[in-house]
């Protein structure tokens, strides 16, 4: 692969390109991606170029540039999170049925929890997960269950810190974070009040394929509401899930 001046290669510069877009900057200039790559302005541009024509990009009348539909077509064509997702999906909405809130399925990735699937009531309460959106282990409630069931090198480098804090009632102690995670192993879910947003309770429990956990699976309440109905739907529903893992192999 040929580098650039800079060291890098034709990869990277495209991997830096897309690395601008994230959940909340969905749609940028030319010359902003540019400047947010760091790389020379004449080859950014001949990059997005590039990857407009090839359908990576996509151009609106505005010539505004966001991520184009064919990578999203490639991203899922095979993918684990789609296997996944398909088999959460008639769980995920038996909850709904029974909650009414917010159901969610995240996955571990990159020492965060990434959201593959959220699945909101009409008149639920507050939530700021989005799809393909990115919360931190050590504060969701779907984050603390895959921090709990990681492996444990993973475990020390995220107790190693820095533990971020989303609100005032995060953990970002690691003695307090470490006797929490050895207590969500013991009782098979968390509830984590406030963790998130002081408005808001986070219920989540582990979902597993072949023995070893590969997702979290979850519910966002208010505040107030009673979370016991919610662990056990979040229960039957993952156990439900690894039974149709099982089966689509
Ligand atoms: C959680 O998973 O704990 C969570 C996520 C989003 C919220 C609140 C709680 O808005």
């Amino acid at each position: 692969m040929a580098n650039s001046r800079s060291g890098d290669s034709m990869t990277a510069r495209i991997v830096r390109v897309l690395d601008t877009f994230t959940s909340e900057r969905t749609m940028q200039t030319a010359s902003e991606i540019a400047r947010r790559t760091g790389l020379p302005s004449s080859s950014a541009h001949r990059i997005i170029a590039e990857l407009i024509g090839q359908g990576l990009l996509e151009r609106d009348d505005e010539n505004r540039i966001r991520l184009g539909m064919r990578l999203w077509e490639l991203a899922l064509r095979g993918s684990s999170a789609l296997r996944l997702r398909q088999a959460a999906l008639p769980h995920m909405e038996r909850v709904q049925t029974i909650i009414r809130e917010h159901t969610q399925l995240a996955v571990l990735e990159h020492e965060e929890a990434l959201f593959l699937e959220r699945l909101s009531h009409p008149d639920a309460g507050a939530n700021i997960t989005r799809i393909a959106g990115r919360l931190p282990l050590n504060a969701s409630s779907s984050g603390l269950v895959l921090l709990a069931f990681a492996d444990p090198e993973l475990r020390e480098r995220v107790l190693a810190g820095p533990l971020r804090a989303v609100s005032r009632e995060t953990v970002t102690d690691a003695a307090t974070l470490t006797s929490l995670l050895t207590s969500i192993r013991r009782r098979g879910y968390v509830s984590a009040p406030g963790s998130i947003e002081a408005v808001s309770t986070g219920v989540a429990v582990p979902v597993r394929d072949r023995g070893e956990v590969v997702a979290a699976l979850s519910v966002v309440l208010p505040r107030d509401a009673a979370t016991q109905p919610a662990v056990d739907a979040l229960l039957a529903a993952a156990k439900s899930i690894e039974g149709d893992l099982r089966s689509s192999r």
